[in-house]
C-alpha cells in the first residue's frame, strides 16, 4: 500500500493530490474533530489514515520539511533526525532553547543499535524494556553513536529513542526511511497538543504539513528513562507508569530538580514545560488550608480543574461559583485523567479566566505524570505572576 501510494505521488505530483484531497483548511472533513477552528489559512492538514497522506508526509520529511504527526502521547513536530538543517527548523518553529535535546522516533526496536552504542543497545534492561513496552509511551536515553547529529541531542553524549504506538506515526517513520526527531508540537512553554486543532492554533504555518489522527489516546508525553553509563534513572514521569518499568528492571533513581548533576542529565526539566498564561495553583478542596484558593472574590473568573466528579462537588462546596469547570475523569481514574489533562488545560486557558485552581490527583501510576505537569505549571505561574 505504501509503495503504491509512493508511486502515485511521484507520478501525479504532490500538488495535484493535495488539490484533490479534502484538507482541513477548506472543509471540515470526516467530522472527526468538532473543535476544529474555522480558519482558512495555516498548513495543509491531511487525514492521517489515508496512505496518500503518509506518502506526501514522508516525502516532505526526506526533503528537509517539518511534519506534524499524531502519536499515542501527544502530537510531534517531526524532521529527519539525520538532517541537521531540518532539525534546526524544529528549534526555530518551537522557539525552543538549543540546550533541550529531542527524542528520535524509530519504526521498531531493531534500529536501536544503529543510533545507540552497542553496549547500551544490548544492555539486558534495554532489550527487556523495548520488548515489553515498545511500541509505547517510553523513551530510553542511551549513549549515542556518531551518526546522530549533535543538534538532535543538544550536544549531549546520549540520545533519547522511542518507538511510538500510533499507526500514523509508525507508518510515517517507516515510509520516510529515516529516524524522525520530534518534540511535542507546541511552542516552547505552551501546553502540549493532543489534537490537530491545538497544533494549528499554536504553530500555524511554521510547519509544512499536519497529519490529523484525532485525539491522542494517552494524552501526556512519554516516560523518559536514562539507561546509560551504568545508571538507571527516571528523567520524566509520563504515559507509562514508573511502577510498570520498575517491575521489569528494578528500582529507578529519581532525579531531584536543582540537585547537582540533574540539569546536565535532564536539561528538559530546567524549563521545557508549560508556563500558563493564566495563573494556576493546586488546591485540595478537602484541606482547610486550601480554602482561599477555592474562594472566589467579586469580579474574579476562576476556573476549576477537578480530578473527579466527587472532587468537583467538593470544590463547589468549598467555594465557587466557578466560571469554567473541567473534570479530568468522572470516576477519578488516573489513565482517564492523563488522557484529558492537556485538553482540559487548553479549554481553561481559552476561557478568559483570572486564575485556575487544580485539584491534585494521587501521585501513583499515571497520576505521577499528571502531578508533575501540574506542579510545573503551578511553579511557573508563581514565577510569572508574583
Ligand atoms: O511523548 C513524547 O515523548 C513526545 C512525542 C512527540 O514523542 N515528545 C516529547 O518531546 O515530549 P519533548 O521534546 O517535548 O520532550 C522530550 C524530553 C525533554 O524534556 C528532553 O529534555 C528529554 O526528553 N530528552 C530527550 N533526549 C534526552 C537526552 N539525550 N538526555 C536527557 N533528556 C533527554
Ligand atoms: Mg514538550
Amino acid at each position: 500500500m505504501r509503495r503504491a501510494s509512493g508511486r502515485a505521488v511521484r507520478h501525479r505530483g504532490e500538488r495535484a493530490i493535495l488539490r484533490e484531497m479534502p484538507t482541513r483548511g477548506d472543509t471540515p472533513i470526516r467530522g472527526r474533530d468538532p473543535s476544529w477552528p474555522a480558519a482558512r489559512s495555516g498548513p495543509p492538514v491531511l487525514p492521517g489514515d489515508d496512505p496518500r497522506s503518509i506518502a506526501i508526509a514522508a516525502e516532505r520529511l526526506r526533503a528537509g520539511g517539518l511534519v506534524v504527526f499524531p502519536t499515542e502521547t501527544v502530537y510531534g513536530l517531526g524532521a529527519n533526525a539525520l538532517d541537521p538543517r531540518a532539525v534546526a527548523r524544529i528549534f526555530a518553529a518551537k522557539e525552543r532553547p538549543a540546550f533541550d535535546p529531542l527524542i528520535v522516533h524509530l519504526a521498531d526496536a531493531s534500529a536501536v543499535g544503529t543510533y545507540a552504542e552497542t553496549e547500551d543497545a544490548e544492555d539486558p534492561r534495554v532489550v527487556r524494556l523495548a520488548a515489553r513496552f515498545w511500541p509505547g509511551p517510553l523513551t530510553l536515553v542511551l549513549r549515542k553513536r556518531a551518526v546522530v547529529p549533535g543538534i538532535v541531542t543538544a550536544g549531549l553524549p546520549t540520545v533519547g529513542l522511542r518507538v511510538p504506538d500510533h499507526p500514523v506515526a509508525r507508518a510515517l517513520v517507516r515510509a520516510a526511511g529515516v529516524p524522525v526527531a520530534a518534540p511535542s508540537a507546541n511552542r516552547f512553554g505552551h501546553i502540549s497538543p493532543t489534537r490537530a486543532a491545538h497544533v494549528v492554533a499554536g504553530l500555524g504555518s511554521r510547519v509544512d504539513l499536519v497529519l490529523d489522527g484525532g485525539p491522542c489516546r494517552v494524552g501526556v508525553e512519554s516516560t523518559v528513562v536514562l539507561l546509560a553509563g551504568g545508571r538507571a534513572a527516571l528523567l520524566r514521569p509520563g504515559g507509562l507508569a514508573v511502577e510498570a518499568i520498575e517491575a521489569e528492571i528494578g528500582h529507578l533513581e529519581v532525579l531531584v530538580d536543582g540537585a547537582p548533576g540533574t540539569a546536565e542529565l535532564a536539561p528538559g526539566r530546567a524549563g521545557g514545560h508549560y508556563a500558563p498564561r493564566v495563573p494556576l495553583e493546586i488546591g485540595d478542596p478537602l484541606d482547610p488550608e486550601s480554602a482561599p484558593a477555592f474562594a472566589v472574590r467579586p469580579g474574579e473568573r476562576v476556573g476549576l480543574l477537578a480530578a473527579s466528579a466527587a472532587g468537583r462537588d467538593a470544590a463547589e462546596a468549598a467555594g465557587g461559583p466557578f466560571a469554567a469547570v473541567e473534570v479530568l475523569d468522572a470516576d477519578g481514574d488516573l489513565v482517564g485523567a492523563a488522557a484529558r489533562l492537556f485538553d482540559a488545560l487548553h479549554a481553561l486557558q481559552d476561557a478568559g479566566l483570572s486564575r485556575i485552581v487544580a485539584e491534585p490527583v494521587p501521585d501513583v501510576g499515571l497520576g505521577r505524570a499528571v502531578m508533575d505537569r501540574l506542579r510545573r505549571a503551578a511553579h511557573d505561574s508563581r514565577a510569572v505572576n508574583r
